[in-house]
């Protein structure tokens, strides 16, 4: 049997990567990280002692200096479903929060909080057979891996589905709000030093302004397909 792959799926601010991720691990039998929420965990950690905020940025060296107080893990939770825990306490739907969102870039420019991370992630795929999600999987997490696509989708398609999600969980934000803030976000993320967003040379880049959740995952399950003949 072949080697399972690692699947690295890296893109703008909500599109569709982490469903899209899920889905096909579901299918392949492959474990599904979530890179975004622990950058969304050490943000929540950082919000709960007072060291950022959205205006006036973050404590670096306080933030970067507690690290090894920040446990970040992936468990199962008593419904079954797959959610974070920061040091014990499950923060699934916080950090998923609008006041996390809000702050979460000024912690993810931190090199030592990316250096943390990374290592994390690494580890959780030594073997292959992982789909991971976020901005710097294929270029600096898995530079290696068999699989890399980039996502994106226009800004005003983007919103809208962030702002059904928001809606559909009860949290109460206009369009204006959210699309603001995922230009934002990717205007961080592109223009960081450490790690920007960038797709891989060797990345498939996959625009689903227009296309359903279906025929996205149809494509991808293809191309993963293809790599194991
Ligand atoms: O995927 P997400 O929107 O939940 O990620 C939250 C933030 O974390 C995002 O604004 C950028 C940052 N992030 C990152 O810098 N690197 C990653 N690999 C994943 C996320």
């Amino acid at each position: 049997m072949m080697k399972p792959l690692t699947i690295a799926i890296d893109g703008h601010s909500s599109t569709g990567k982490s469903t899209l991720a899920k889905a096909l691990a579901k299918s392949m039998g492959y474990v599904y990280v979530d890179s975004g929420a622990m950058y969304r965990a050490v943000a929540l950690f950082a919000l709960r002692k007072g060291w950022v905020s959205k205006e006036n940025g973050c404590d670096a060296v306080a933030i970067e200096s507690t690290l090894d107080q920040v446990q970040i893990t992936f468990e199962l939770d008593a419904a079954g479903v797959n959610a974070t825990f920061l040091n014990g306490q499950r923060v699934e739907e916080e950090i998923r929060e609008m006041a996390v969102s809000h702050v979460v870039s000024h912690v993810a420019k931190l090199s030592e909080v990316r250096r943390y991370l990374v290592a994390l992630q690494q580890a959780m795929s030594r073997n292959g057979g992982v789909v991971m999600d976020g901005r710097d999987i294929g270029t600096v997490v898995f530079p290696n891996a068999e699989l890399k696509i980039f996502m994106t989708a226009s800004d005003d398609v983007r919103a809208a589905r962030r702002k059904a999600e928001l809606d559909f969980k009860g949290q109460d934000v206009t369009f204006q709000e959210v699309l603001e803030n995922l230009k934002s976000r990717d205007k961080a993320d592109m223009e960081r030093s450490d790690s920007p967003l960038i797709a891989a040379e060797d990345a498939r880049t996959l625009d689903n302004s227009t296309m359903n959740r279906e025929d996205q995952f149809e494509l991808v399950l293809g191309w993963t397909q293809s790599l194991l003949v």
